[in-house]
């Protein structure tokens, strides 16, 4: 008979290691009202999954998502889409080796909402228990002058607080079609402009890229 301690290891290693295949965990965390944000998580999640790596998405809450469903076509377009995914709880981090956070561009920033789900993670923050982990910023703006790239460098700046890595863009892959701070698309004055197949194939190209690096 086994002793217990080697029936813990077995039962872990059976959990990363899948005939012969070790896998990489990632989740995709999100915050989206009219839908651009989700859009870019959810091609991320699928591309993840297609390259094998076993992906958990979840959404940020948000009580706008129900205070403007009726007011515009754009929040409603994808309402029951982004209620139909589990609200992120920190605790699910903790099980991620790379974690992918969706922030909306709010006055050049990331929206409360999201800052509120990173604040809510605190108590792993003077242990690091995040470090090590890697981190890759994404988000939706208006206009290419609406600071997303600030958006997207403040969700950086969490995961260097938190001892995480970055992956940043690299130019040989995608010609500068993206910043190298993250994945970023512009959803104009409206907000109804939705991620181009161009951004699609990108976000398909980077997660390839990760899969080699990882
Ligand atoms: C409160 C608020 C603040 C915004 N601030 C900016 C901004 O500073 N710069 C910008 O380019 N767009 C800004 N926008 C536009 C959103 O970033 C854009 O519509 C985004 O695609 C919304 O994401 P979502 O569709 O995932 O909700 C703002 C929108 C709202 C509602």
């Amino acid at each position: 008979m086994l002793p217990l301690d080697n029936v813990f290891y077995l039962i872990i290693i059976y959990n990363i290691v899948d005939w012969g295949v070790v896998y990489i965990k990632a989740s995709v965390i999100f915050h989206s009202v009219s839908g651009n944000t989700y859009l870019l998580a959810k091609e991320l999640y699928d591309s993840l999954t297609f390259y094998d790596i076993k992906a958990s998405i979840f959404r940020v809450e948000d009580d706008d998502l129900d205070n403007f469903y009726t007011k515009y076509d754009t929040v409603k377009e994808f309402y029951s889409e982004i209620k139909s995914i589990k609200i992120a709880k920190p605790d699910f981090l903790l099980d991620s080796d790379i974690i992918f956070f969706g922030s909306p561009t709010y006055f050049g920033n990331i929206s409360s909402e999201m800052k509120a789900f990173m604040d809510s993670t605190g108590d792993f923050w003077p242990e690091a228990r995040l470090k090590g982990k890697y981190i890759v910023p994404f988000t939706t703006a208006g206009t290419c002058e609406g600071g997303g790239h600030l958006c997207l460098n403040s969700i950086n700046i969490y995961g260097f607080h938190m001892g995480m890595i970055p992956i940043s863009l690299p130019m040989d892959i995608l010609q500068g079609q993206l910043p190298s701070y993250g994945i970023i698309s512009y959803s104009g004055d409206e907000g109804n402009i939705r991620p181009d197949e161009k951004t699609k194939m990108n976000i398909k190209k980077f997660v390839k890229y990760i899969t080699e690096i990882l």
